[in-house]
């Protein structure tokens, strides 16, 4: 655990731009390092959104002026780049440098340090963005997690209308619990950066699960018998267009299902940042069954 009697000192007044702070995990980060009494500044897209944090900035990552304006007086930067291409990071990323401010980049577990090219977009993305903010000589601290377990909040409508999911089929992972991965962030955040002893974590859950496990520990929360069904790529495809995704975003998704590896395992990573193991997918599932139904 980083130690806490040199993280409770100036750090806690520290202020923090958090960027993804309306999303699952930027929630969670924004309402962790108020409760630490820093300082949270976001960047939003919508004014009329929601504000999570007690400041905000509006703008888009992919703007420059925003996020110049955003980075004034801030310590740290938490980054998450939701894009699918990282060519319109590079004026964010020259704006970092300028302001020469520590960054916290969250990327994926999924990343492989030793291939010349990535299983899919999504984690080549990932893999790109790394790359970008070390060549940038903006040394970031990287926090790679496994799958979020509030991905499965995007179930709850299928949930709501039966007791089957249906849905791409993907490699087995160690389903990471996003109120974990907002702690380790806000730790890491909080901390001096001589007190980090890496430059790169990776963020699991407990177990690693297939989605029919998922969907099987969310059924024992619920208390209902569920099930998971793997649909063929083309089907799959079909119906989260219907549902309104962006295809580039349906295109990642079913390239990640075809080629992405199953995650190499679990580590203790959660555990050496917030001094507290990973919790299970299944407390989280017991944690959010009300959105379920
Ligand atoms: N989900 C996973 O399993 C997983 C695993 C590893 C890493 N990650 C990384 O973690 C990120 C966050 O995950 P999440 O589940 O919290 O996602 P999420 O709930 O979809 O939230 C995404 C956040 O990014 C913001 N955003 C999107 N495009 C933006 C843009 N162009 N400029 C500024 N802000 C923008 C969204 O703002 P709006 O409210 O305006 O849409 C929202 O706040 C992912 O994007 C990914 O990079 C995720």
């Amino acid at each position: 655990m980083l130690d806490s009697s040199r993280s409770t000192g100036a750090r806690h007044h520290s202020s923090i731009l958090v960027t993804g702070a309306t999303g699952n995990l930027g929630r969670e980060v924004v309402n962790r390092l108020q409760a630490h009494g820093a300082r949270v500044r976001s960047l939003v897209r919508r004014q009329n959104g929601p504000r999570p944090g007690a400041e905000s900035v509006l703008g888009d990552l992919t703007d420059p002026a925003a996020v110049r304006e955003a980075l004034v007086g801030v310590d740290a930067v938490f980054l998450l780049w939701p894009l699918l291409d990282s060519s319109p990071a590079h004026d964010l990323v020259a704006e970092l440098s300028t302001a020469a401010t520590p960054v916290v980049y969250l990327s994926t577990t999924a990343v492989d340090d030793e291939a010349a090219c990535q299983s899919d977009p999504i984690v080549q993305v990932h893999a790109d963005m790394e790359a970008l903010l070390r060549d940038a000589d903006l040394r970031p601290v990287v926090l790679r997690s496994d799958t979020l377990a509030s991905n499965t909040l995007g179930w709850a409508k299928q949930l709501r209308a039966g007791d089957v999911v249906s849905g791409v089929g993907t490699a087995r992972t160690a389903v990471v619990d996003e109120r974990d991965v907002a702690d380790a962030a806000s730790a890491v955040l909080l901390a001096h950066h001589d007190q980090l002893e890496q430059d790169v974590y990776m963020l699991t859950g407990p177990e690693v699960l297939s989605r029919a496990d998922q969907v099987a520990r969310l059924g024992a929360a619920l208390r209902r018998r569920l099930r998971f069904q793997a649909l063929p790529a083309d089907l799959a495809r079909s119906h989260m267009l219907e549902d309104g995704r962006p295809e580039p975003l349906v295109e990642a998704l079913i390239a990640a299902s075809r080629r992405r590896p199953e995650s190499n395992g679990t580590t203790d990573h959660v555990e050496r940042l917030t001094g507290r193991p990973a919790g299970t997918f299944a407390r989280w599932a017991v944690d959010h069954a009300a959105e379920f139904s």
